[in-house]
């Protein structure tokens, strides 16, 4: 097993991801990704559209502003509640999230507890400054969001949002009657979000600038119990740590079936049995890594009812929220209709019902998701003597690459960028020529790539070429003509 500074220090290394502004130092929770990171990246986000955007044909991803009017965060609560603990040392300047200090003393949750029980917490617990073993002063709470000045005088206060959420929110109006004003609408949108976070850390995983692929789905709410695929998904097992299972630390398989027996709404759990397919199914996250963990009283977020942290197991981190799962209610669409005096409210003309829709959200950090992505396929390979990163084939940032034996020699050359060409049609692929096919080989695994194909002086002569897969390192030999075809089936 890795660790997390390991991990860090290839990221760094091959150009996945490395501290932004580096040459000035850095600048805490701001990261820049490489060439490689930046594929990954995109291969991620691709995937996540592909899978839920397809989802229900009244899915569609919108793109909007990421400076947003202050009223609208007036609305969404986050100007009062959006804040955290923060704890300060009462000599030097040292300042923690006093839940998060609390957590790595103790090893227990303190999310959502107020100001005071925080602070009996940490003398209760007899907790002293690291840097200089003093006393905390009292905790006090600080709000996240990012407040800007704009306008030429400077007088408009507007702020870059916290989430990507509150965008589909004010544009529903208008997508929805757009859209035919059907329901359930759903509005996904990959894109940045900021927050002043106390204490940024963990390479992607805590930010303060970090792009987010949320997916709102506007519904019903007296439909709340029923969904047409319903039947489909019935016996899924579900990795579920509800409230009651936390004592004894267990996750307990429940079906959707079961759990609406307990009185969950089928329309709730038809989308949480959709993430946790595309963890396992498309992320190939093993399944014992994963589960749905149940968030309740004031640790849920000010807007949630319902509220799942969807949770990997991540080296040296242990359990580690990747993604969320909320059922906001009509929250925001009454705060906006409240606030704007634009009416939300809208009518189902099938049943003549007036009523704000509600809103489930799937929501997903992606760079908690490539971050995921690089712990769960590194591997420090002791007989190879480097790193292989066993990346899915749909996600890695190269399927394929393409090497010619030696450089150089003409026909070599021409046959095996002949070769590269065709297969960028269909392929990600990577041309190297450079230092032995052993290194070569050394250097794609270390990147991810699935099969590397050499062309070598028998091509030539047999228009056949090897194919080596990185997982097996066994190699094949393929007509040329069948590569493409035979590569496909691989993918
Ligand atoms: N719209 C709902 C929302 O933003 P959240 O639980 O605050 O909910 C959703 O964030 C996801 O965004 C998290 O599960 C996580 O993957 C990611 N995320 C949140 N804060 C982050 C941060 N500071 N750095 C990186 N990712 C973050």
């Amino acid at each position: 097993m890795h660790t997390a500074k390991e991990l860090a220090t290839f990221c760094k290394k091959k150009g996945f991801i490395y501290p932004s502004s580096e040459i000035y130092g850095g600048v805490a929770g701001l990261y820049d990704y490489g060439h490689l990171g930046t594929r990954l990246k995109h291969n991620f986000e691709n995937i996540w559209r592909e899978y839920f955007l397809k989802l229900n044909d009244n899915f569609h991803e919108i793109d909007t502003a990421n400076i947003m009017h202050k009223n609208v965060f007036a609305a969404s609560g986050h100007l009062e509640n959006f804040v955290d603990p923060i704890v300060h040392c009462s000599k030097c300047d040292f300042s923690e999230r006093a839940d998060h200090l609390l957590e790595k003393a103790t090893g227990e949750r303190f999310e959502g507890l107020s100001e005071d029980e925080l602070t009996d917490a940490i003398q209760k617990h007899n907790l002293k400054c690291p840097n200089c073993q003093s006393e905390f002063k009292p905790v006090a709470v600080m709000n996240m969001m990012f407040a800007m000045s704009m306008g030429t005088s400077g007088n408009q206060t507007a702020y870059l949002r916290p989430e990507t959420a509150q965008s589909p929110y004010v544009n529903f109006k208008l997508q929805f009657e757009l859209l035919r004003k059907k329901l359930p609408l759903g509005l996904g949108l990959i894109g940045r979000a900021y927050r002043n976070e106390i204490s940024p850390r963990n390479l992607t995983l805590r930010l303060r600038e970090f792009q987010q692929a949320e997916l709102q789905i506007f519904f019903n709410p007296n439909k709340i119990s029923e969904h047409e695929e319903f039947q489909s998904i019935s016996d899924y097992a579900l990795r579920t740590m509800l409230e009651d299972d936390r004592h004894a630390n267990m996750v307990v398989e429940r079906t959707p079936e079961m759990l609406v027996q307990k009185g969950w709404p089928k329309f709730i759990l038809f989308y949480l049995v959709q993430v946790q397919k595309f963890y396992l199914e498309v992320m190939k996250i093993p399944k014992d890594k994963f589960r749905l963990y149940e968030v309740v009283g004031k640790e849920k977020a000010h807007y949630n009812k319902l509220q799942f942290d969807i949770e990997i197991e991540l080296a040296d981190h242990g359990f580690t929220e990747i993604a969320g799962f909320h059922y906001r209610t009509d929250h925001d669409l009454h705060g906006h209709q409240d606030v704007s005096k634009e009416k939300m409210e809208i009518l189902d003309e099938l049943t003549g019902e007036r009523f704000i829709p509600h809103v489930l959200e799937l929501s997903f950090g992606v760079d908690r998701n490539v971050y995921l992505l690089l712990d769960q396929a590194y591997e420090n390979n002791k007989e190879r003597e480097y790193v292989v990163l066993h990346l899915p084939n749909k996600l890695t940032p190269y399927f394929c690459a393409v090497f010619p034996l030696v450089k150089n020699k003409d026909e070599l050359t021409l046959l095996s960028r002949k070769l590269y060409k065709e297969l960028q049609q269909k392929f990600a692929v990577l041309y190297d020529q450079s230092g032995s096919v052993g290194r070569r080989y050394a250097r794609a695994d270390e990147q991810g790539v699935r099969y590397c194909i050499t062309v070598d002086f028998d091509s030539l002569e047999d228009d056949a070429v090897t194919i080596r897969d990185r997982e097996t390192t066994k190699q094949e030999r393929i007509q040329i003509f069948d590569l493409t075809k035979k590569l496909q089936q691989l993918k």
